[in-house]
């Protein structure tokens, strides 16, 4: 068969070894063909390709990045965008389209699939917010370095008496919050999925000072509303999938822990920091078995579908079931966090 692969949306560490093991598992198990498209959905709008063979992916397993690059390119929303898809789908005699990216990638592979375009995907997002899957590639590394950080936050945070807020992605879900906050012992977490109360954050900082510990670590993830209910954006330009560009939180909440504490407070944002960089080996893990999965699914017929991970296997469900809305954090992650803090 010949199969098109492509990469879209913010990049995440373990895309080259989804890419790697669709290939591989491709041409040595299957005789396959395998044509990687540039840039997203932008090298399908404009026929941009690069042929993927055994060589071109050797050597990539531990790279973060894509050796398709990606961009955030929404046929939808380009004059005559679907037709140029389906026309260069067509052009490079394909017979599937593997689309490796998170809602707005799959969102416009479901528009190609109500056109016949026999399409497989792979969940990617270090935000872990794609519904269906237990699990995203890329989450673990940037909770990794999310952590990393937090525990060198500790340190100069000690050494100078001051409370840090951390800044981390996740625009809808706070998994990395969360997950990076508990595992790095924070004091406060922020999410987007519940109003952020600064009173009483201050309280259980002030609580700390009071019993000797005279520095805090706060988390914040970057899609967290300010009190006013509000999220902090950088201008308002919106990308062409309609998100607005997401930062300051972090920056706004240290101003008002300060002035509610009259501790002396710092912000620091982790941004593409948590997005470069080497998969671990969880990741680089799961973005195999994903992507042998999906080229499984293609040699099976079985089109139109999300490889996905529940509890410990891989199996699929309906792509179009998986755009259809954000998987949010449990209420009992938020107990867990909440239930590490004394009561104040
Ligand atoms: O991929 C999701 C994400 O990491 C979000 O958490 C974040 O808001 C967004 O990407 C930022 O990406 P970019 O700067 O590439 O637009």
């Amino acid at each position: 068969m010949r199969v098109g692969i492509l990469t879209g949306g913010g990049d995440c560490p373990g895309l080259n070894a989804v890419i790697r093991a669709a290939v591989r598992k491709g041409i040595f198990h299957y005789k396959d063909e395998f044509v990687g498209f540039l840039e997203g959905w932008r090298g399908v709008v404009e026929n941009q390709t690069r042929p993927l063979n055994a060589e071109s992916v050797s050597g990539i397993l531990h790279l973060g990045g894509t050796i398709l690059r990606t961009s955030r390119t929404n046929p939808r929303k380009m004059e005559g965008g679907i037709d140029k898809c389906l026309a260069s789908i067509k052009a490079n005699n394909l017979d599937a389209l593997i689309t490796i990216g998170g809602d707005d990638t799959q969102g416009v592979a479901n528009a190609l699939i109500e056109k016949e375009v026999k399409i497989v995907g792979v969940p990617k997002t270090i935000d872990n917010d794609l519904s269906g899957t237990d699990a995203c590639f890329g989450f673990d590394t940037a909770v990794s370095i999310a952590t990393e950080a937090i525990d060198r936050l500790h340190s100069t945070a000690e050494a100078h008496n001051r409370v840090i807020v951390c800044e981390v992605m996740g625009r809808d879900a706070g998994w990395i919050a969360i997950t990076s906050g508990i595992a790095g012992g924070a004091d406060a977490i922020g999410v987007p999925e519940k109003p952020m109360d600064i009173d009483h954050i201050a309280k259980i900082l002030k609580h700390r000072h009071d019993n000797g510990k005279k520095f805090s670590i706060v988390v914040v993830a970057e899609g967290a509303k300010l009190p006013s209910g509000e999220k902090a954006t950088q201008g308002s330009k919106l990308d062409a999938f309609g998100h607005e560009r997401l930062s300051g939180i972090g920056q706004a909440v240290a101003e008002l822990i300060e002035q509610k504490t009259g501790f002396e407070t710092r912000s620091v944002n982790l941004g593409h920091t948590q997005r470069g960089g080497t998969p671990t080996a969880y990741d680089r893990m799961l973005a195999t078995r994903y992507g042998t999965a999906a080229i499984d699914l293609v040699h099976q017929s079985n089109f139109g579908r999300l490889v996905v991970l529940r509890g410990t296997e891989i199996t699929s469900i309906p792509l179009k079931d998986a755009i259809a809305k954000t998987r949010t954090i449990s209420d009992d992650l938020i107990a867990l966090a909440d239930g590490l803090q004394p009561e104040v």
